[in-house]
């Protein structure tokens, strides 16, 4: 493996995955990791990311004492990148000195010498490339030679090719430096001499294995399917490895988005053959819910509703088949396990609670289960190219994500307002059971239309996206129930109806994230369908705001 050493960069993930898209395999480890967890894991090449410290900081992460000794002894290459580069300097007796000029963003370097980084040809070679430091080395360790400069003068790109130790000040790993990729390239397969062998395939075999050998032949597994794309990736490379005794529940809690029961479930019993409990828990659910607007007491308390459902699912089972499941798969993806250094005080130590995020599955302690995740070392496209070769259908894989708490974050305050639990069981059983057959929806009322009109509204806008064939370019797009009465005007006659918000982003882990531009024709058209086909709705908002600061559910 190629192994990243990770000093808090914001894009150290970016290097793990432009390298595992060379079909070589990385894994990214925190920088400060021990000497022996690194050479536990037998590199062929190890690369130190960058960072936001300076390397005079008196908490500025390093790499373990005895690191570069380890390094020279096995041979092996060594690329930094900015802080990385900036790091084997100073600790092999160059010197690092904050920058008369510093540089951020789009810059020019020269290639001024024959580099292996360069594929040891591209002498007086301009390029730009993406730099973002404070910090620049002013004098090399015994060994090392500038291949490359700055516009500015400053350092670029170095390498002791000896000791077969290389440093590049920009980023080569962001897309910004368009020749970034070729020089990762040379890095690997004309420095390091690695062969290009890891594909998904190989994954796929290792996975099967590893769960057959695991999982005894009368134990059982049990898996919460959320009818998201890491759950069901999950169950159904475990399915294949030991068949049905996998057992999955699918918990429906009245907060799906339209027609999502039907469908998730067909996709789990007629394309994939999982085996399925469909557990209906809309009522326990809302119940629960009703008269509760305080956002983070509503996603706990569908969290615990989760939990105790899944519970019950369990000691079901166990009593079923007279014995208790001994395994449970989750759909942990390598992001959510990642070891990271993040700087200090920079915000990014978890620490602090935007929302409660709860996925299916989420279970009491004393379940005492042991956890399966064959996706664990995998970023969401690898699962989602892992989904296709198992042959979970594209169209089911490139589905917008949707959260645990689903249309419970959607409508903002009270989802059950001025309802009583009878009417909403009927707007349950009319969405679902009956609106196939129903043209026509007269069953409307205000007491519906909360949960109603998200739905509705919600299906309209993600047709409108996809037949305008954008939907791929969008992170993800839903419609939020505005529980606001505004009035309109519609046939001449006066209304006094609510508000619905449109809400599309784009994003690369959800992270951060930009609101879609759309086109005006487009959106024109859109809340012209909305208002006329969604009862009770006379207006049409679209939401244009980032995050931060807005997140990109409502609550
Ligand atoms: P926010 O709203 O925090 O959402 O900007 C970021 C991404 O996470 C999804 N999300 C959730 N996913 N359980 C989930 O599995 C949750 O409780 C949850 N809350 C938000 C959200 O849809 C977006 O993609």
């Amino acid at each position: 493996i190629v192994l990243i050493l990770d000093f808090g960069s914001q894009y150290t993930h970016l290097i793990t995955r432009r390298i595992r898209a060379l079909n070589v395999f990385s894994l990214c480890i925190n920088g400060t990791s021990s000497l022996k967890s690194i050479a536990d894991l037998n590199p062929l090449a190890i690369i130190l990311s960058g960072g936001p410290h300076s390397v005079h900081a008196i908490d500025a992460p390093c790499f373990p004492s005895g690191f570069m000794e380890y390094v020279e002894s096995n041979k092996l290459p060594v690329l930094g990148i900015c802080y990385g580069l900036q790091l084997i300097v100073q600790k092999t007796g160059g010197e690092v000195r904050v920058g008369e000029k510093q540089e951020y963003g789009r810059m020019e370097i020269e290639v001024e010498k024959a580099c292996g980084l360069f594929g040891n040809k591209k002498v007086g070679d301009r390029q730009s490339v993406w730099m973002s430091h404070g910090d620049e080395a002013v004098k090399l360790p015994e060994g090392f030679e500038v291949v490359a400069r700055s516009k500015q003068g400053s350092v670029a790109a170095v390498e002791n090719r000896e000791k077969r130790l290389y440093g590049l000040q920009y980023h080569p790993e962001v897309t910004h430096s368009p020749e970034g990729m070729e020089t990762l390239r040379y890095f690997l397969f004309d420095i390091c001499g690695v062969t290009a062998g890891w594909k998904m395939e190989d994954v796929l075999e290792e996975e099967l294995k590893i769960i057959k050998e695991t999982v005894g032949p009368d134990d059982h597994v049990i898996c919460g399917l959320s009818g998201g794309v890491d759950s069901t990736v999950a169950a159904t490379l475990v399915h294949k490895a030991i068949g049905d005794r996998l057992h999955c529940a699918f918990v429906d809690n009245g907060l799906l988005r339209f027609k999502e029961r039907a469908r998730v479930m067909e996709t789990f019993e007629k394309d994939l053959h999982l085996p399925v409990t469909c557990i209906d828990a809309t009522e326990q659910f809302l119940s629960k819910l009703k008269g509760v607007t305080e956002p983070e007491k509503k996603r706990k308390i569908i969290g615990n509703e989760f939990i105790c459902i899944f519970d019950a699912f369990a000691h079901d089972l166990e009593k079923k088949l007279q014995r208790k499941p001994l395994y449970l798969v989750q759909g942990t993806l390598y992001p959510d396990v990642i070891e990271s250094c993040p700087p200090p005080g920079s915000g990014r130590t978890h620490s602090h609670t935007i929302k409660s995020h709860h996925n299916v599955g989420g279970l009491p302690k004393d379940m005492k289960l042991k956890l399966i995740e064959p996706l664990k070392l995998l970023f969401k496209d690898e699962v989602r190219e892992l989904g296709r070769i198992m042959g979970v259908p594209v169209s089911f894989l490139k589905r917008h994500p949707f959260p645990g708490p689903g249309l419970a974050v959607r409508v903002p305050g009270d989802v059950t307002e001025g309802n009583r639990l009878d009417i909403l069981r009927k707007v349950y059983e009319y969405l679902f059971l009956k609106y196939t057959q129903c043209n026509n929806i007269q069953l409307f009322n205000v007491f519906f239309c909360r949960l109603w009109c998200p739905y509705q509204a919600d299906d309209i806008f993600i047709q409108a996206i996809k037949d305008a064939g954008i939907y791929d370019s969008i992170w993800q797009a839903f419609a939020v129930f505005m529980p606001v009465l505004t009035v309109g005007v519609q046939g001449d006659q006066r209304t006094h109806s609510y508000a619905i918000a449109l809400r599309a982003v784009t994003s690369h882990d959800g992270m951060t994230a930009d609101w879609y531009y759309f086109d005006h024709k487009f959106l024109a058209d859109l809340s012209t369908r909305i208002c006329n086909e969604v009862q009770g709705v006379n207006r049409v908002l679209l939401d244009i705001t980032s995050k931060p600061p807005a997140t990109i559910e409502w609550e």
